[in-house]
């Protein structure tokens, strides 16, 4: 099999890693990939050409743009590319599933209607409620006067100190940054302000979810989706758990992700089972009756409150780095996998797991989640780090101009690398993962310390 990989981040370089490892894969491509994927073993980066619409020739466009889902089409078809797997949401949300299946290829990914899933905010929550999915209860507002009445009245009610937060959330696709937690009244105000009136996030804050906070540990839960026709499974990944906050004991901004890990010791075979019940059966029984054509993954972000699973959101992708830990678990086959979730024969994959855990701690530039330093060279004592048994995986991190059999690493982005290491158990994997971490150095290069112990 030939298989494109789209997206550039850490994320797409650990599915390239894991699809090369298959012995059903003759060669991997990433569109546009990273200097992680560049390097890896029988895969290459594509370098795409394709007209803006300001009708200019741009190599490597935005993958969520109409012209450059048709440049890969015909990259596909071009190659004979067997299958393609779609890392980011953006080009889902724009259709690029639905594109390559009119084109008669076959893409792992959903489409554009089920994608509104994370797309709109709105509709996901609507769709948990008509299938009694268990969540965070909400309201959507579309104007701002019914939401400031509302904001009033939830502050207004309560005694000082006995206020509850209000969680506010953008409609829309906002990059992680559609998300405010609000404990007062003038914050909840500025924050719908910025969304809805201001239009800080464009047209993804014109309508906002107001949703009650809950307060516990956070679980992902990535799946294979096999649903078309009215008939299908989900498939749940052995749960993972990422670390947002950019300092160590969850302190500091939120950031995209500072590091994961896979199982999660806290969450127990009943909570499992409560994920099962409460929220994946219902969930699938909406893709069903909805008539969905849903091939592809899902991640369910998983709040745990009095011994209870609570939908916080739908990703309709797998996550970031929660992939970097769940893929180096994963024994099975996934280039079979990705082959099931897109011929309709999940149902018959047996998916297996290695004893054990990993530990994928992120490597981040000076600065980040701010304004950060990049354009750094990144070294690697590659026999200290082989000594460890962990991978690395590249994320923002582009290849220099070394020679093509050792080529030479740059930092271009906030979450620069992470490392993933597999251990007998989680102390195993953290002592092994941190171990391999000393051997990789760029200039400002931090990381979190703790990740993987704060199984709060
Ligand atoms: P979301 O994009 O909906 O997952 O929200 C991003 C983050 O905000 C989550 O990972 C949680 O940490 C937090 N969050 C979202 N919804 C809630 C909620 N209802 N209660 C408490 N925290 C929440
Ligand atoms: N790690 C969170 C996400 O991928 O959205």
């Amino acid at each position: 099999m030939k298989i494109l990989v789209i997206g550039s981040g850490g994320r797409e370089h650990a599915l390239a890693w894991k699809l090369a490892k298959s012995e059903k894969v003759e060669r991997v491509y990433a569109a546009p990939g990273n200097g992680g994927t560049a390097a890896e073993e029988k895969c290459e980066n594509v370098e795409l050409w394709c007209k803006s619409s300001a009708g200019q020739d741009t190599v490597n466009g935005d993958p969520a743009k109409e012209e450059t889902q048709e440049a890969l089409i015909s990259f596909v078809k071009k190659e004979g590319i067997d299958l393609t797997v779609v890392g980011p949401e953006a080009p889902l949300a724009a259709g690029i599933a639905d594109r390559f299946r009119a084109a008669g290829l076959s893409i792992v990914g959903p489409g554009a209607a089920a994608s509104r899933l994370e797309a709109s905010k709105a509709y996901a929550k609507s769709l948990m409620e008509k299938y009694g999915v268990r969540r965070a209860q909400s309201v959507t507002y579309d104007t701002p006067m019914e939401i400031h009445k509302a904001l009033q009245i939830h502050y207004g009610n309560q005694n000082k100190g006995s206020i509850s937060p209000l969680v506010i959330k953008a409609d829309g696709l906002a990059a992680g940054k559609g998300v405010a937690i609000a404990e007062d009244l003038n914050t909840a105000e500025t924050t719908v302000n910025d969304f809805m009136e201001k239009g800080i996030l464009g047209d993804a804050g014109k309508v906002i979810v107001l949703e009650e906070f809950l307060r516990g540990p956070e679980v992902s839960i990535l799946a294979a989706v096999s649903v078309s026709g009215g008939r299908g499974i989900i498939l749940p990944f052995v749960a993972a758990r990422d670390h947002k906050r950019r300092y160590d004991h969850d302190q500091g901004p939120n950031t995209g992700g500072m590091g994961a890990i896979a199982p999660v010791p806290d969450f127990t075979a009943d909570l499992f089972n409560d994920f099962e019940t409460a929220i994946l059966n219902p969930t699938l029984q909406g893709l069903l009756t909805e008539n969905y054509d849903y091939r592809g993954f899902i991640f369910f972000g998983v709040l745990v409150q009095n011994g209870k699973c609570y939908l916080l959101e739908y990703n309709i992708r797998l996550g970031d780095p929660e992939t970097q830990a769940v893929l180096p678990l994963m024994d099975s086959d996934f280039a079979g996998l990705c082959r099931a979730i897109e011929n309709g024969t999940l149902g018959e994959f047996r998916l297996s797991w290695k004893p054990g855990a990993v530990c994928a701690p992120v490597a981040v530039a000076s600065g980040y989640p701010g304004d950060y330093q990049r354009g750094d060279p990144i070294t690697v004592n590659k026999t200290a780090f082989a000594g460890t048994g962990a991978v690395f995986f590249a994320a923002g991190a582009v290849r220099g101009p070394g020679n093509a059999a050792e080529p030479d690493l740059y930092s271009a982005g906030g979450r620069v690398l992470a490392v993933s290491a597999h251990g007998v158990n989680g102390a195993d994997a953290r002592e092994r993962a941190y171990k391999s971490l000393e051997a990789v150095h760029f200039e400002g290069m931090d990381y979190r310390q703790d990740i993987g112990t704060n199984y709060c």
